[in-house]
């Protein structure tokens, strides 16, 4: 950090700090922007914050890395870590208020109640983790009670945990309004994410493949392939073709759900997981498929 320059953010460590910061800006009529995080600050992160400034008068930030939401063999204890930095990045973008708060401040005792929203937590990367939109729906619906009335900004590139939290909030009442936000991706078309820093040179050079196979197949769409079958298959095989990449899976679903049409028809969302090297990434891009009536 630059000592000497002031900062202007504020971080806090309590909930109930920021309750009372938040309380009151409210009652003064201020609209509130929220961005969960956990931290570890990309250009992805970033967006929403910008997006958040452009929207409402207070942004607040929470960098919380949630052991709910890893199952037992992930990584947990390696997931990249600078709260320092975090803040430096938050400062420059005109976040108003962080809230980095401790393990112990959000789970002082064991947690006994999950927030579970079925259907939307199966499959894809609830397939692979089968535990974790739990802790993803958990942990979120403890920060929109924590933070309130607010609007409340999440990337298309976790779609699925957009899915399941926009859900959870409409099933619960939450009073958040759910905002969507476009995917940030480097100049080759990785989409940036916290775990990318894990990759090795070689890696990252490999690492395009997953965004490339997603396009190919969002062409294929494009010129008028209605098989979803078919397309999985362009996918997988386009991947599967980088030996550096251990693909997980290959999805495509009607846009809004985590259902695979019979047939490819309307706004489309085509996903994947693969495994390179160390950090497992993931990717999906929007298409609509043309219409031949
Ligand atoms: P994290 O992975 O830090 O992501 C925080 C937010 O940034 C999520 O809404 C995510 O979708 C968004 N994001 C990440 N990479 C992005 C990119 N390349 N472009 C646009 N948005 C991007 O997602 C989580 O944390 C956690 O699960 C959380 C919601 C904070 C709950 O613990």
């Amino acid at each position: 950090m630059c000592e000497g320059l002031a900062m202007t953010v504020r971080v806090l460590d309590t909930i109930a700090a920021l309750r009372a910061e938040l309380d009151a800006a409210r009652a003064a009529g201020q609209r509130v922007g929220f961005v969960p995080t956990m931290g570890y600050l990309h250009d992805g992160h970033l967006s929403l914050m910008r997006r958040s400034k452009e929207e409402c008068d207070l942004t607040v930030v929470t960098i919380f890395v949630n052991p709910l939401q890893f199952g037992a063999n992930e990584d947990l204890a390696s997931y990249p870590r600078d709260l320092p930095r975090d803040v430096e990045l938050c400062d420059q973008v005109g976040v108003d208020l962080v809230l980095a708060p401790s393990v112990d401040e959000m789970y002082p005792e064991p947690v006994l109640t999950t927030v579970s929203v079925s259907s939307l937590s199966a499959g894809m990367e609830g397939g692979s983790r089968p535990t974790h939109f739990d802790g993803v729906a958990t942990v979120v619906a403890k920060l929109f009670n924590i933070v309130g009335s607010c609007r409340a900004y999440f990337g298309e590139k976790d779609y699925q945990q957009l899915a399941v939290v926009t859900r959870m909030a409409r099933d619960l009442s939450v009073p958040v309004t759910i905002v969507p936000c476009p995917i940030a991706r480097e100049p080759d078309g990785l989409a940036r994410s916290s775990r990318n820093v894990y990759l090795t040179d070689a890696e990252r050079a490999a690492a395009p493949v997953l965004n490339r196979a997603l396009r190919a197949g969002a062409d294929a769409v494009l010129a008028g392939e209605t098989d979803p079958d078919a397309v999985i298959a362009l996918v997988t095989a386009m991947v599967a073709a980088e030996p550096r990449a251990a693909l997980d899976y290959v999805e495509v679903v009607t846009e809004g759900t985590v259902t695979r049409p019979s047939v490819l028809a309307g706004d489309l969302r085509l996903l994947a997981a693969a495994q390179f090297g160390r950090p497992r990434l993931l990717d999906n891009v929007a298409v609509t498929a043309p219409d031949y009536r």
